[in-house]
């Protein structure tokens, strides 16, 4: 039986990773076995165990509860303890997920130990140096034996770094195979989209009605601990909130949670806390995310995933960052990039919430991204 190891330890890469194990459960029994790793990189219950009990996702096989640290000192306690692992499991490949420092020291553990690496999400680039995640990316993909990326822009990226797109087997770090393969996040939105309203009581609580509220998140290390960008952001949120009696839901990662009395103003953090239209929440689960991106009238976010997941859910999204990853959403006009300005957030605003003419090209695949990954991995990786 094939043995892969699954390496994931923030939120955005276990909800990738459910989509896989289940493919693997489902499609592939008897002949994969799935190995799960947690690094600890996120330990609150609102961060990890929720999305586990609501995703079907098997416990992990090991915690190295590496929690938070310098990058340095995480990766390396992460590097460390993976690599433990993985010389007692001997697997036949190691699966990663994204760009955060869990997949660097996946990828940097297991290449060391010429164990094939499995990047999901590959090829994705911000061209912008200065973000972790782009650090992360670049190496990992670079270490990568199977590189499956989610898009066509992607792929393109991987090309433009000089990999070879008519390579032929076997594979290996000298001779890494690239993909076009479709998001996984696309399989897992069509296959939880279906229970995600029925058990959620989350518009009930917050008193939302559908298309009634702006769905806001902000957690890029960029956005949190800049105090003038934070406070533009936060600035913008209340002033449309009230200039429209509009109200905004805004789950709050633990990041952003720490940092927002340190970094707002004293006048701003009074009136967002104070502006009963401003309700701020605990990070939401997967099911009550999904149900918030389909109630809401727009979305307002510097995550990766909820920039798609408004596609998915046909909303549009004004992006808080100066560039993207996902550059088909912009180009195709469904998502705007408004960086931490108020004024450009306040025009994408006007733009976006009047449009009606949007488009939904299938970008993203079918929903079989899973199946396809595991197919390939199977194929050309067992011996
Ligand atoms: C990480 C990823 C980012 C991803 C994000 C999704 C890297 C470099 N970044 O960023 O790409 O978009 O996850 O959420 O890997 N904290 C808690 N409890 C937790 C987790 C974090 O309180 O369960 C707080 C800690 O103060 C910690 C801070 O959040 O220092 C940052 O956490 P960390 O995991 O280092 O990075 P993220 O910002 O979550």
């Amino acid at each position: 039986m094939f043995k892969v190891v699954t390496i994931i330890g923030a939120r955005p890469q276990i909800i990738k990773a459910a989509a896989i194990s289940r493919t693997i459960r489902k499609k592939f029994e008897g002949k994969m076995v799935e190995l799960i790793v947690h690094t600890g990189q996120h330990y609150d219950v609102n961060m990890s165990k929720v999305f586990f009990d609501e995703l079907e996702i098997p416990q992990p096989h090991y915690n190295l509860q590496v929690g938070s640290a310098s990058h340095g000192k995480q990766t390396a306690l992460m590097l460390e303890g993976i690599e433990e692992i993985l010389l007692k499991e001997k697997p036949g490949c190691v699966l990663v997920y994204g760009d955060t420092n869990s997949t660097l020291a996946a990828a940097i553990a297991a290449s060391k130990l010429n164990i094939p690496v499995a990047h999901v999400e590959a090829g994705l680039r911000s061209f912008n140096r200065s973000m972790p995640e782009e650090i992360n990316r670049v190496v990992c993909d670079h270490l990568s034996t199977m590189l499956f990326s989610p898009t066509r822009s992607g792929f393109e990226n991987l090309i433009k770094e000089g990999f070879d797109k008519n390579i032929l087997p076997p594979f290996n770090p000298n001779r890494p195979k690239i993909y076009h393969c479709g998001d996984v996040m696309y399989d897992n939105s069509l296959y939880f989209s279906e229970v995600a309203g029925k058990n959620t009581t989350i518009l009930h609580d917050l008193q939302l009605a559908p298309n009634g509220f702006v769905l806001a998140t902000v957690h890029r290390n960029q956005n949190t601990d800049d105090p003038a960008r934070l406070n533009s952001l936060f600035l913008s949120f209340n002033r449309i909130a009230t200039e429209f009696a509009f109200p905004f839901v805004i789950p709050l990662h633990p990041r952003t949670q720490h940092l927002l009395q340190e970094n707002l103003a004293p006048e701003v953090f009074e009136s967002i806390m104070s502006n009963p239209l401003m309700k701020i929440i605990p990070p939401a689960s997967f099911l009550e995310i999904i149900t918030l991106e389909q109630n809401a009238k727009l979305i307002m976010t510097d995550s990766g995933g909820v920039q798609k997941e408004s596609f998915f859910f046909k909303k549009p999204c004004i992006v808080l960052r100066s560039e993207t990853e996902w550059v088909e959403l912009v180009e195709n006009g469904n998502n705007l990039l408004a960086d931490a300005s108020e004024d450009k957030i306040m025009n994408a605003w006007k733009l976006l919430s009047a449009k009606n003419d949007f488009t939904y090209p299938s970008f993203y695949g079918d929903g079989t991204a899973a199946e396809f990954i595991c197919g390939k991995i199977l194929s050309h990786l067992s011996r």
